[in-house]
């Protein structure tokens, strides 16, 4: 039988978190739990929560984490206490306040976290990724004008309503998104090296081979 696991997809902005994310939840038992997608649902249902995140968002900052952090560690405890899936966490932790607070959530449900997936991008890479990202307003499913295009390139191929820009994929957005990546984020790296957790990705190459080789990671710790 093959284990249940826990994981964390880290990344900058436009590593392909979320197109891989999709893949894995579809292969593996997994709960695809992004803290953009919870933002931006609160912003859409205009709630007190959705209010206050607006302008962080939509300037390239991260929330601060005492909005963000109890949001998704109750989705976690939500998902595990089913106990027949295990969690994909995409966009979470970003800080190491946020990282030390899901440990002790973790450990307080006796579980753990099994691997963090590093997917690695250099900048240059990552403004033509964002400004050519079109996302479905009804499913989240995520495109690329060229390396991920709709089949018709103006409408999603599961929901067939028109695709989205993201505000925060503006150009300049974006690189602000890049300098909060790597002062606030970045270090996590370290912090889950040194715990052992961390799996690092080649996400520079084509949608295909990145899933190679996060599969070969995932497959190996579920039949452990
Ligand atoms: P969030 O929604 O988490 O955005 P992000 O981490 O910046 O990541 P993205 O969703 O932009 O990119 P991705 O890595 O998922 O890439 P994707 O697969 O879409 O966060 C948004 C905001 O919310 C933050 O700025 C912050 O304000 C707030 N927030 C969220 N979580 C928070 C937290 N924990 N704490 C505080 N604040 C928080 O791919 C991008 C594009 O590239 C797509 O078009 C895709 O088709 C294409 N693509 C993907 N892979 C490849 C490939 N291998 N080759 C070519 N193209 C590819």
């Amino acid at each position: 039988m093959k284990r249940i696991v826990n994981l964390i997809l880290l990344g900058p902005p436009g590593a392909g978190k979320g197109t891989q994310a999709k893949r894995l939840a579809e292969k593996y038992p997994l709960e695809h739990l992004s803290s953009g997608d919870m933002l931006r649902a609160e912003r859409a249902a205009k709630s007190e929560l959705g209010q206050k995140v607006t302008s962080f968002m939509d300037s390239g900052k991260l929330v601060p984490d005492e909005l963000v952090t109890e949001v998704v560690i109750s989705r976690i405890r939500q998902e595990l206490s089913h106990g027949k899936k295990g969690v994909l966490l995409d966009g979470f932790p970003r800080t190491l306040g946020q990282a030390k607070d899901l440990e002790k959530a973790f450990s307080g449900m006796g579980a753990k976290i099994d691997a963090v997936i590093d997917l690695m991008l250099v900048s240059e890479l990552i403004v033509d990724r964002m400004s050519g990202r079109r996302s479905c307003p009804k499913c989240g499913r995520v495109y690329h004008v060229s390396a991920n295009p709709a089949k018709d390139g103006q409408s999603c191929d599961d929901c067939h309503v028109p695709l989205d820009q993201r505000v925060d994929d503006k150009e300049e957005v974006v690189r602000n998104r890049l300098t909060v990546y790597s002062d606030q984020t970045l270090p996590l790296e370290e912090y889950y090296k040194k715990a052992g957790l961390l799996k690092p990705v080649d996400a520079s190459r084509e949608i295909d081979t990145v899933w190679l080789q996060i599969e070969k990671i995932v497959d190996a710790l579920v039949e452990k």
